[in-house]
């Protein structure tokens, strides 16, 4: 008999598991759901390389979900700066706030979907890791990998739904959360996008895209429309070695992160009519930046002489200690921007 696509996926797993901070080794007890929860969230559309510190930092202030959910919103937030999608830690803090309320992670996929911002990737991973039972977890890696081992030809993203019944079709009722991290490693080291290791993967034999010699072709992906571009501008107002920050509003862009006061970024003004502060300014440079849906181009100006106070609400923050403000990156280059033409 021929091995199942799992068993050869979990055999290679044993051996070439990664080691990373928030898993188990393979046929070691499940880890924390708190730690899983957290890494799943913070992977979203993110690298491991870019996680892991965070994942750090995170888990060393906030050691446990009840941590967390005592946690100032705008601390929280504060440390996610950098990581991006910033909704995922708006959610983080109520998720935390309701979980600890609820005195831990209800322990099955459909109670962990009504969790705030636990859609359904994130309740099947946790569901799978953390507590062992089976789930079908379909991240982009998980769908290169299937795309390729099926030569589904459809194009993304209309393949989901073939994707995810041939990813359910080779999910084990045992060891589920192992064989999606087995499926997340080899995707990330063998099947990746720019290249197929074949001669090193477990699952050469019943690959269908490797008998058609072009693995890389798959999966197919609807071209994309061209990204808009957006221009606007970010002030830099300072006065006795302060520079103002705002949070910004709840919702929208960026929302509740520490920011420099701006135009709305919606056209770059000639003037600068929308700035905080009446006054001479001065342009020191542009920034860009790439967000999902569009590009941004972020003039940056400085107001010139000693700033009366501002219209609305906002800090005061030293400059000196700028690098903790928990900028987001467009604001973090923004402010590198200033300070490197002194
Ligand atoms: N990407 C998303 N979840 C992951 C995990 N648990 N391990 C490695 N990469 C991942």
């Amino acid at each position: 008999m021929t091995a199942t696509i799992s068993s050869r996926l979990l055999d290679w797993y044993n051996d070439h598991a990664r080691h990373l901070p928030w898993r188990a080794p393979p046929g070691e007890p499940r880890p924390d759901p708190y730690r899983v929860w957290l890494s799943e969230v913070m992977l979203q559309q993110t690298t491991v390389a870019a996680v892991t510190p965070y994942f750090a930092k995170f888990t060393k202030t906030w050691p446990t979900v009840e941590a967390l959910a005592a946690a100032p919103e705008e601390d929280v937030m504060a440390a996610w700066a950098g990581l991006g999608y910033y909704s995922r830690a708006r959610n983080l803090v109520k998720c935390a706030r309701a979980v600890s309320e609820m005195g831990g992670f209800p322990q099955t996929e459909a109670e962990l979907k009504k969790l705030p911002g636990l859609g359904d990737y994130t309740a099947a991973a946790v569901t799978a890791i953390a507590f062992g039972e089976r789930a079908v977890v379909v991240d982009a890696n998980v769908e290169r990998v299937v795309a390729r081992l099926f030569a589904i030809e459809e194009p993304l993203p209309g393949a989901r739904k073939a994707i995810r019944v041939k990813a359910d079709g080779i999910t084990p009722d045992e060891r589920s959360g192992d064989f999606a991290q087995a499926m997340m490693d080899l995707g990330a080291t063998i099947c990746t996008a720019r290249d197929a290791k074949c001669l090193l993967c477990p699952l050469r034999d019943p690959c269908e895209a490797r008998k058609t010699g072009d693995p890389l072709r798959l999966p197919v992906k609807a071209a994309k429309k061209p990204k808009p571009s957006r221009t606007g501008t970010a002030f830099w107002i300072e006065k006795d070695g302060a520079v103002w920050l705002v949070q910004r509003p709840g919702k929208g862009m960026l929302g509740g992160m520490r920011a420099l006061p701006d135009d709305g970024w919606s056209a770059r003004k000639n003037g600068n009519e929308d700035a905080p502060v009446s006054g001479a300014w001065k342009a020191v440079g542009v920034v860009r930046h790439s967000f999902t849906h569009f590009d941004l181009e972020l003039g940056v100006a400085v107001h010139a002489g000693n700033a009366s106070a501002p219209s609305g609400e906002g800090d005061w923050w030293p400059v000196s200690q700028i690098e903790d403000a928990g900028l987001p990156t467009l604001f973090a280059k923004a402010a590198r921007l200033v300070l490197a033409a002194r």
